[in-house]
């Protein structure tokens, strides 16, 4: 799986590589842009894309802008939390944050320019129609990963939050962009409601369990593997580590984990990756 989710990426930053020079501005913008977007990254939800376009026997190309513009969503979205008035954080995929770099003002219109850009690179493409942009937008949107980004926010030093809460954050923030990824893929390789429907469940418990793996290893691996420092900002957020401690989060990484590939029991690929991200030391 390693191999094959490295392979993956290389297809996925020459796709960006394509998408970002036919969409060039001028070369401020463009270094920024590159920056922001291609300087590492693991891919996971392209991967997830890639991984399902093998599985029932698609062409590539029919997910690969799909997977460009999500991965363009889920850069923006971390330039934007990493800002001094989010996560305040100096280092991202092992090097300056892009606020850091280029300055806050240039890393807030970096952020806005990725997300602008990933609506139009899903309109280009012929596989994803209406229903696609939609998912994208309410995933990501107020409803979705920013309702997920508020309550992390809003959580703050708050060591009297609920399970419940707990969830919601991890969910909206995290869980919903990949439920977009799940969405836009299924419409984009004509995937049937049964298969669908698991996929969505699928992606939701993966989902809960990559940020709360997320969240351990910020505690348990180094910055020359994971490429971010942990901030006393961070320290201080309701995360399942703090909320709950290491060992009653690895349960609930492990138990939400083992639910996902329950659902998709058969699908060796998808259990294989689900076990990837479980392993995973960044
Ligand atoms: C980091 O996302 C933020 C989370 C939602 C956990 P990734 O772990 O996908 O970050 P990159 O793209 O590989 O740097
Ligand atoms: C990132 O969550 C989620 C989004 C950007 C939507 P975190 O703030 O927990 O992730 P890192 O630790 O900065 O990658
Ligand atoms: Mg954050
Ligand atoms: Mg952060």
């Amino acid at each position: 799986m390693e191999k094959y989710l490295l392979k993956i990426r290389k297809k996925v930053d020459k796709s960006i590589r394509k998408i970002l020079k036919k969409h060039k501005s001028i070369k401020e913008i463009d270094e920024m842009l590159e920056y922001s977007v291609l300087l590492g990254g693991k891919r996971i939800r392209p991967s997830i894309m890639y991984i399902l376009a093998e599985i029932y026997k698609k062409d590539y190309k029919m997910i690969e802008n799909e997977a460009v513009a999500i991965e363009l969503i889920h850069a923006y979205s971390l330039v934007h939390d990493d800002l001094p008035c989010m996560d305040n954080d100096e280092y991202r995929r092992g090097s300056l944050t892009v606020h850091k770099k280029f300055g806050e003002a240039n890393a807030v219109l970096i952020g806005d320019a990725l997300l602008t850009l990933a609506f139009s690179v899903l309109a280009e493409s012929e596989y994803s129609n209406k229903n696609s942009i939609i998912a994208l937008s309410y995933y990501s949107g107020h409803k979705g990963m920013i309702l997920g980004q508020y309550l992390d926010i809003l959580n703050v030093e708050n060591d009297d939050i609920s399970l419940r809460e707990l969830f919601e954050i991890h969910l909206n923030k995290t869980a919903m962009l990949l439920m977009a990824t799940v969405e836009i893929a299924s419409i984009s390789l004509s995937l049937n409601n049964e298969v669908r429907n698991a996929l969505r469940k699928f992606i939701l418990y993966l989902g809960i369990a990559y940020q709360i793996q997320d969240d351990i290893l910020e505690y348990e691996s180094d910055f020359e593997k994971i490429g971010k420092k942990n901030t006393d900002l961070n320290n201080d957020k309701s995360t399942f580590p703090k909320i709950l401690g290491l060992e009653e989060s690895k349960k609930y990484l492990e138990k939400f984990t083992s639910i996902a590939k329950e659902i998709v029991a058969g699908n060796q690929m998808l259990i294989d990756f689900a076990d990837y991200l479980l392993y995973r030391e960044y």
